[in-house]
């Protein structure tokens, strides 16, 4: 299909395009998995990628010793720390076992550190859906906390995901109570583990009221590597072969109905309760629950409302959203990617699209799908896939491309950055790539870049929401742009919007210093919170307004 016969509302093509882009946005799932560093998310990813036919690989499988080496550890950082900076793609056909419709699910993969939490804010916003895995044995933990908050204010149904059953643990219903009372939503299992943390035999899938459909026994297999047998027995069968753990897990599922913990589909959509499985990661079991669940529960692509507030139709032209730019995914290229998740119409490589911030043609004549070292050319893509552009210098997170009529959707918000420091090339001589390099960095949106005209273009400020930021800067410098550079942390802890009107009265004051940041908002660094509040009492009059928090 060309945009020429989109142009034709109505005409028979335009209707047949339209047609076959629903059909290909129905069967596709985007998610993202939240949880905190260590839960298992890339030994999921790698179970996933295992029951799933994988068709494109875009870095998001994260190896671990023995198992298939990383193809998103592109950096060194990334190796020294054993974290994964990057957010890419994976992508993956699965079909239902009952069932002949092949579903394609693209995982997006998120950083698991903290300090990286505002790309994992980007890339929510490029997903339908977020399983929220976590450990059994530890709980809810910081960072699966604060990502869930993401997904809340997103309004990002998610699925919880209580891994590492195999290991002794806590009991069930313990672990499901510290979902419902520390973040507010409602787990709804949809199975039931038999035996207990430490002797996982498999899962009691409950049925309507809470009552025990089928049993699904697991078989190990060396050291997990291949997918675990299944038998699927009668109830009656499974209380004679596993006595009081069925009856445990029975009375578990009965208890939870009475509770009204029984899934309900409105309600996640909504947002307000979360069907629940339980897993071992390493020894695939319950991985193939899960990819179920997927498909038959988490939400297809929907409308996306532009700034206008108005809604863009998955069938509607060709747009899409970049919400994640990465340069020196390959060394040997030294290139920078955009990476965009298509909302509507069907994307050709090679058409020429607009992007809206600038209203620009832009030639989509290097599309990919697959990343870091071995790469493939993507020719179609769906509302819900994730497409990497090669050399997109145009593009930054938020922006929006399209096809047909004018569309732009609302920009990702800057988080409210905590940590700051001045950067210089150690060289004077390095000055010019110096300047490049901040650039780029910038307007890919690994940290914030700010200034003023004291402190000079020569050593720009730097503002992070993590100080691990600040480490990727300095170790690209040096690879990418070879330039050596000192970073002085400086003695802010809090950034406030404010206005030219108040800049100069904010600039007096101690503990104060104000910086325009690269998107022309004005901001005053303040030294704490208690100096804020004496600048705020003692000049109500002056804007200081509270930028996005992490959550
Ligand atoms: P992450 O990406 O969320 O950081 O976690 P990752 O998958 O790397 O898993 C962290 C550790 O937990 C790994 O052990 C991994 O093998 C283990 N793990 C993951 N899922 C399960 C599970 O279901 N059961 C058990 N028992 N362990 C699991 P490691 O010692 O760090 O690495 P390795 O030497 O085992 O590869």
């Amino acid at each position: 299909m060309t945009d020429t016969d989109q142009s034709v509302p109505g005409s028979a093509s335009a209707k047949r395009a339209s047609s076959s882009v629903a059909a290909e946005a129905k069967r596709r799932r985007t998610f993202a998995v939240i949880s905190h560093p260590d839960a298992g998310k890339s030994t999921l990813t790698e179970a996933l990628a295992l029951h799933a036919q994988v068709i494109a690989e875009a870095g998001a499988v994260h190896g671990k010793s023995g198992r298939k080496s990383t193809v998103s550890d592109w950096m060194e950082m990334e190796k020294a720390r054993g974290i994964s900076v990057s957010s890419t793609a994976l992508q993956f056909t699965y079909v239902l076992p009952d069932d002949d419709a092949e579903c394609v699910i693209n995982l997006v993969d998120t950083p698991g550190h903290a300090d990286f939490s505002e790309d994992t804010y980007r890339v929510l916003t490029a997903v339908d859906c977020a399983v929220m895995l976590i450990d059994s044995a530890k709980g809810l933990e910081p960072q699966t906390l604060k990502l869930f908050q993401v997904c809340k204010h997103r309004g990002i149904p998610v699925i919880t995901v209580m891994n590492k059953w195999d290991r002794p643990g806590r009991m069930v219903l313990e672990l499901l109570d510290e979902v419902s009372e520390r973040i507010g939503l409602l787990p709804t299992p949809l199975y039931l583990p038999v035996g207990i943390a430490g002797d996982f035999r498999g899962l009691l899938r409950r049925g309507k009221d809470g009552e025990p459909a089928e049993y699904i026994k697991f078989t190990r297999t060396a050291g997990g590597a291949t997918i675990a047998p299944e038998e699927y027995l009668s109830a009656e069968a499974a209380l004679s072969i596993e006595g009081d753990d069925w009856e445990t897990a029975a009375e578990e599922s009965e208890l939870l109905s009475a509770t009204g913990q029984d899934h309900n589909q409105e309600t996640f959509l909504a947002g307000e309760t979360s069907p629940v499985i339980f897993t071992s990661a390493m020894l695939n079991f319950g991985v193939r629950q899960l990819l179920q669940a997927l498909v038959e529960l988490a939400p297809p692509p929907h409308s996306r409302q532009s700034v206008e507030g108005e809604a863009r139709d998955v069938t509607d032209p060709f747009s899409a959203v970049v919400f994640k730019v990465q340069a020196g995914m390959d060394s040997a290229h030294r290139d920078r990617i955009a990476f965009m998740r298509i909302v509507s119409g069907e994307f050709e490589r090679g058409m020429v699209v607009t992007h809206a911030q600038t209203g620009r043609p832009f030639a989509t004549k290097y599309a990919q799908t697959m990343f870091g070292r071995d790469r493939s050319t993507v020719d179609t893509a769906y509302p819900g896939d994730v497409v990497g552009l090669v050399n997109a210098t145009a593009l930054a997170p938020g922006h929006t491309l399209f096809n047909g009529p004018a569309v732009e959707y609302p920009p990702i918000p800057s988080f409210a950055p905590e940590h700051f420091a001045v950067l210089r090339a150690t060289s004077a001589s390095k000055y010019k790539q110096f300047r490049k390099a901040i650039e780029q960095l910038d307007s890919e949106g690994v940290v914030q870049v700010l200034r003023n005209d004291l402190r000079g273009d020569a050593s720009p400020v730097l503002a992070a929401v993590g100080p691990m930021q600040f480490e990727v800067v300095t170790a690209r410098m040096r690879t990418e742009f070879n330039v050596e550079t000192q970073l002085d942390r400086l003695p802010y802890a809090l950034a406030r919007r404010t206005d030219a009107e108040s800049a100069t009265e904010l600039g007096r004051q101690r503990g104060v210093e104000v910086f325009l940041r690269t998107d022309g908002v004005l901001l005053a660094l303040v030294s704490d919170k208690w100096r804020l509040q004496f600048i705020q009492k003692e000049h109500p009059d002056l804007t200081l307004e509270p930028l996005v928090a992490t959550a």
